[in-house]
């Protein structure tokens, strides 16, 4: 048995899982499931990864633990890889035993041979992704939240291993993949290379997995992270290791080749393990033009088109859609196109087609043998050949070709079906029309077996009819006089115009002109504040120097709502105030901050909240 071991990323624990997760995972279940067909040994690993900066930030936020942090948002990624079909044999959490001691024996590794030395470092440190970053990075405007730092940290000897990782990119072709993307990481090794700091004192940060040759340091997240394939593979187990180590396949998103395709193989380099025998970076997912992300409210949400439109055609979609290693572009209208033509016309209509002519004129009973006319043999032999080319594309991971091919087999098949006519043959040669008949269920067959990884579910269902659930992938097993079974109308058309019409409403009520992105509206400060005095402004009748106090200060705002509050009525209200407004002069007057209400014609009222509830100084987000 040939052993077969895959990887996907291990995704933040934080983030909501999005289609690009979704992504990876269905594309690492298809590949393992095609490798799972020709009975080899898999190991296929998906998990997450759960230490660092913004677990620790957004447990405190939560006034939580960050463990029980992580454990309340792992089973949103459990719960959508059992919704999308996922059949992965290992989900690992970094938080785990198993991972720590390997974290910490491998660390101990690199420390004892000489690679890990401390220094004082004096950089720019990005908060967000939670490394130092070059002045060019800083200035580049790609990063928010830089702080200057100075603190003692622990160092890898990255650029001990660069001219022994450029040999090993060279000397084998199929190490990084697709090919621009090797050239892509060749073109980053020929500027030197710089040590990797792997450590973060913990008084900065103190969830991460501690240094075992110094316990004020917790090791870098990265560091802790890519150790998360090997751990799996059975590190600490030797029989289990020798045999899945290297991993066939890291599958990763582009975002993250540098990581995978130089820290990770330098590391083993030091540990003194074999590299992994293939990175393979796939594009990104595009929300139409733009890429997804969460402040522009744009993240395609997996769950949702499940619920919509089946498991099965969103599997199909994102495979059929992306050529691995370019950027893909979502968007609804597509996914019904893909989902009308490759689905409901091709496929579902072959399916609907074969299995109505055989009820109507045969019985439901599965015919006794194949078509031996030129016409079929064809069919016969572009199956055979397409069951071997499937087989390579994979090997290749050129799954949207393999699809592709699988679907011409389809369309040819209906093309067979409108030139023999078998509704016509009936009436003047049944024999051949069920022979005729034989050979496209044949077909039918044997192209839901090659598209099964794909879509599990429904392939499934088609193979019920055919009675060829147990059945293998080769021509010629599909067995005679079986009657077949019923079954719903495997994929209805989607009504494109439906659709249409309810883009068309979601639209109207986002105004492109008006629309302001979630960054733009966090930068607007509103505090709680209390109304501690009150006064009309001399010579303006409708403006109030009004006195509120937030966290124990004071600040002065000029208000035009004199005629609509006396000043009475206002003192000890709580309300909200615009902290962060350009201080500006009101009728001579400084006013730093401005009150929120609420208004329509001539009706005015201020914003207040309950004072028995709420403190002054309190963010409104
Ligand atoms: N935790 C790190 C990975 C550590 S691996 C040792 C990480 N996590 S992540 O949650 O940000 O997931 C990144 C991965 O999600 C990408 O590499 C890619 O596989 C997938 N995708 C996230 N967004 C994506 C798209 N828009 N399109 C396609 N896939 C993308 O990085």
């Amino acid at each position: 048995m040939k052993k077969f071991y895959l990887t996907t990323p291990i995704y933040y624990v934080n983030d909501k899982p999005h289609i690009g997760h979704a992504y990876t995972t269905i594309l690492a279940d298809v590949v393992t499931r095609f490798h799972r067909k020709t009975n080899d040994d898999v190991l296929f690993l998906t998990g997450l990864d759960e230490h660092g900066q913004k677990v620790q930030q957004a447990a405190d936020k939560r006034g939580v633990d960050p463990k029980v942090h992580c454990d309340d948002m792992a089973p949103r990624f459990l719960d959508l890889w059992e919704k999308l079909n996922i059949q992965y044999d290992d989900f690992i959490r970094t938080t785990e035993s198993r991972h720590i001691l390997v974290v910490q024996d491998l660390l101990q590794k690199v420390f004892d041979k000489g690679d890990i030395y401390e220094d004082e470092y004096e950089g720019l440190y990005s908060v967000s992704e939670e490394r130092f970053i070059t002045e060019k990075e800083a200035d580049s405007g790609e990063f928010k939240d830089i702080k200057k730092l100075k603190e003692k940290n622990y160092f890898f000897k990255m650029s001990k291993y660069q001219e022994a990782l450029i040999d090993h990119i060279n000397q084998n072709s199929n190490f990084i993949q697709p090919e621009h993307r090797k050239n892509e990481v060749l073109g980053f090794l020929k500027k030197p290379l710089d040590d990797l700091c792997i450590s973060r004192p913990k008084a900065r940060l103190s969830w991460g997995i501690e240094l075992p040759f110094d316990s004020n340091y917790v090791t870098y997240v990265w560091f802790d992270a890519l150790i998360n394939y090997v751990t799996a593979a059975g590190y600490s187990n030797e029989e289990k290791f020798n045999k899945y180590w290297p991993a066939d396949y890291h599958l990763i998103g582009k975002d993250i080749l540098t990581t995978h395709a130089v820290y990770w193989p330098t590391m083993l380099m030091s540990a003194g393990l074999p590299l992994p025998n293939g990175i393979f970076a796939h594009g990104w997912w595009l929300s139409g033009e733009s890429k997804m992300s969460k402040s522009v409210g744009n993240v395609v949400d997996p769950l949702g088109l499940i619920k919509e439109y089946g498991v099965d055609p969103v599997r199909y979609y994102l495979m059929r859609e992306m050529v691995l290693g370019n950027d893909a572009s979502f968007t609804m209208e597509s996914f019904i196109k893909r989902y009308n033509s490759d689905l409901a016309n091709d496929f579902g209509n072959l399916l609907s087609r074969v299995t109505n002519l055989l009820t109507k004129f045969f019985d439901g009973k599965i015919p006794k043998c194949e078509d031996n006319s030129k016409e079929g043999l064809s069919i016969k032999n572009n199956g055979i050949e397409l069951i071997k080319n499937v087989s390579t594309k994979i090997e290749k991971m050129k799954v949207n070709e393999a699809i592709e091919i699988i679907l011409q087999f389809i369309r040819s098949v209906n093309k067979y079906l409108e030139i023999m006519a078998p509704w016509k043959l009936v009436k003047s040669d049944l024999d051949l029309a069920g022979k005729v008949l034989f050979t496209s269920a044949e077909a039918l067959r044997v192209s839901s077996l090659l598209l099964s990884p794909i879509m599990p579910n429904r392939t499934l269902i088609i193979l019920k009819t055919f009675c060829a659930e147990q059945s293998s992938l080769k021509w010629g097993e599909l067995t005679p006089n079986k009657t077949i079974k019923n079954h719903d109308v495997l994929f209805p058309r989607i009504d494109i115009k439906k659709i249409k019409n309810e883009n068309v409403l979601q639209k109207k009520n986002i105004q492109p002109d008006n629309v302001i992105t979630y960054d733009q509206f966090k930068n607007i400060e509103l505090k709680t504040a209390k109304i501690v005095s009150a006064e009309k402004v001399e010579g303006a009748d409708k403006l109030l120097k009004i006195q509120v106090e937030i966290n124990n200060e004071k600040r002065q705002i000029i208000s035009g709502i004199a005629e609509h509050y006396s000043s009475e009525e206002l003192i000890n209200k709580i309300i909200i105030v615009v902290t962060n407004l350009k201080p500006a002069k009101i009728f001579g007057i400084e006013s730093y901050g401005m009150l929120l209400a609420a208004k329509k014609g001539k009706d005015l009222t201020l914003i207040t909240l309950d004072s028995e509830k709420v403190n002054t100084g309190m963010t409104i987000y």
